[in-house]
């Protein structure tokens, strides 16, 4: 058997999505989670994914300011003594610029919470609701120098419920993404890039 793909998670909060991915990185899975890295030192799920034996780092932003590239740049050396084949970005809400992306380009992917290409950028409960829309739900793509607009490797859908708030609406689609991003992330790392559908 060939060595599994080494998996570096990049989050900012809570972490619950990053769980889901490490939880599933287990037997006969093709890869496993070599760091969890987050922009925030205080990010919860630092502690969560300390708790589970992964190696973590923090790189804070704030010091860089507007220098997106030299933060990106403490990024890549935390992310080179790692060795990660793949990155997960789990909740991450730093925009990357184009040079990071291009050197991550076909290894890098992310998880949003809406339909795209539907409502790209943040409130997108919100602005489903808003809009009066049947459905919502959470897509995972591949990262690209556009903002939420990579080639999508899969999608999850909820009904909108007549009493939805933008909270019980993210709450809902937020099962499904824990079910969404290691089911993609495992077609992934064996080399398939074929959508998933859930449910
Ligand atoms: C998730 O709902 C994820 O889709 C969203 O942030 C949440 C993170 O939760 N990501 C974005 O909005 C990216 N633009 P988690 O930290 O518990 O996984």
């Amino acid at each position: 058997m060939t060595d599994p793909k080494r998996v570096a998670i990049l989050i900012s909060g809570s972490g619950s999505n990053m769980v889901a991915l490490a939880e599933s990185m287990t037997g006969d899975h093709p890869a496993r989670p070599v760091l969890v890295l987050s922009n925030d030192p205080g990010a919860k799920g630092l502690d969560r994914a300390r708790a589970m034996g992964i190696p973590v780092a923090a790189v804070d932003h704030r010091p860089f300011g507007k220098d997106r590239a030299a933060f990106e740049a403490a990024l890549m050396d935390r992310l080179a003594e790692a060795r990660p084949d793949i990155l997960c970005l789990a909740g991450f809400m730093r925009v990357l610029t184009p040079g990071f992306t291009e050197a991550w380009a076909g290894r890098m992917l992310n998880i949003h919470p809406s339909l795209l290409p539907n409502y790209r950028g943040l409130h997108t409960h919100a602005r489903a609701l808003e809009a009066g829309d049947a459905e919502a739900g959470c897509t995972v793509h591949e990262v690209t120098a556009e903002l939420d607009g990579g080639p999508i490797l899969g999608q999850a859908r909820v009904p909108v419920l007549p009493d939805d708030t933008a909270d019980t609406l993210a709450a809902r689609v937020l099962v499904q993404e824990h079910m969404l991003y290691p089911a993609v992330l495992r077609r992934f790392a064996a080399g398939d890039r074929t959508p998933v559908l859930l449910p």
